[in-house]
């Protein structure tokens, strides 16, 4: 027989033929659009952009409810929501308080637009006066050659708090970024013994000590005051290490695991996928949003083919779910 007898081209002849045997699809109701909300002082706006990342704002609750409105009605799957507290403190109090910025925003999210899914970030670096994850552990001399360290079992207890505050106020899903080990277990626990037996943890289980969150901690304000956070979050150099993560995380009760950032770490979204059995969320952080921002406000990129070529390719990787401040435009491209 002459060569070539296969001939892939064949099946690319046309679109309907390309749309036969596409094998991935992206859909609006995967997506989650991160909203940033700011409770704001005496005269501050009720949107306020965001130098490191266009086309996000800043919102106080009456803006993203008006956000929600629009990201429901494009039929996005979810909002997940970050704190921008007015006031810092060493433990990060504000994380859990009742009426705090999150706590009140997720009341009237889900007042309003109660079929609209509420996640929320359990952290404590927005809320925290040094900026990090968990609660410092007051040893040695807080000099740049010994620096305080990050007290593990001690942020347990406040992380499983806040867990808790939002379940009360009504979020959907608790998606918990700290990695501080054992908190899927110990927010578990806490949220069962308040009630919460059926309210699913979102484990950020791989999330990496990236420079990619560059633009979200301007954003929230959260950059560490000394130091980073190589201590807790994981060596992007590392892969089996990111397996165990999620696995520690499916022993302890986590429902749904996460591969952050998303764009350079594609082989763990399939391998959590193989390795777990449960459905993988991937994130794409803000430092890949902004990157094609920058390209396309430059004319280097085209947005709308880059977007939606990142995160269908997420999907192939093996995403179930996708956190993206792309997903407001994409659902719309999706629309048309
Ligand atoms: C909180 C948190 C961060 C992000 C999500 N949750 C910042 C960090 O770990 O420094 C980053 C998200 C993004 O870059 O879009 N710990």
């Amino acid at each position: 027989m002459a060569f070539p007898q296969t001939r892939m081209r064949r099946l690319r002849a046309s679109p309907a033929l390309r749309g036969l045997v596409r094998e991935t699809e992206l859909r609006a109701g995967q997506l989650v659009m991160p909203l940033f909300v700011s409770e704001g002082r005496p005269g501050s706006a009720a949107r306020e952009l965001i130098a490191t990342l266009p086309g996000v704002q800043r919102l106080s609750i009456s803006a993203a409810l008006q956000e929600a409105h629009e990201i429901a009605a494009l039929g996005i799957g979810a909002v997940m929501l970050f704190g921008i507290p007015a006031a810092k403190d060493p433990e990060g109090s504000g994380a859990w308080d009742e009426e705090g910025v999150i706590q009140t925003a997720v009341r009237a999210l889900k007042g309003a637009l109660p079929e609209l899914l509420v996640l929320t970030d359990v952290c404590l670096c927005e809320y925290t006066d040094h900026g990090h994850c968990g609660v410092l552990r007051d040893i040695g001399s807080h000099s740049p050659l010994d620096p305080p360290v990050v007290d593990n079992d001690a942020s347990l207890e406040l992380l499983a708090r806040v867990a808790v505050s939002h379940a009360r106020a009504g979020a959907d899903l608790i998606a918990p970024s700290d990695m501080m080990d054992g908190r899927v277990g110990a927010i578990r626990a806490a949220l069962d013994e308040e009630g919460f037996a059926d309210t699913p943890i979102l484990a950020y289980s791989a999330k990496f000590a990236s420079a990619f969150y560059g633009p979200f901690r301007e954003a929230a304000g959260s950059t560490p005051a000394f130091g980073d956070r190589r201590g807790y979050q994981m060596d992007p150099a590392n892969g089996r290490e990111a397996v165990r993560e999620a696995l520690l995380d499916v022993q302890e009760g986590a429902d749904m695991v996460m591969v952050k950032p998303a764009l350079a770490y594609g082989d763990l979204i399939g391998a959590l996928k193989r390795a777990t059995r449960l459905p993988v969320a991937a994130y794409n952080v803000s430092g890949e949003y902004a990157m094609v921002k920058v390209a396309a406000a430059a004319g280097y990129l085209d947005e709308r083919a880059a977007v939606l070529e990142i995160l269908t390719s997420l999907r192939r990787a093996g995403a179930d779910t996708i956190i993206s401040y792309h997903s407001k435009d994409a659902a719309q491209w999706l629309a048309e």
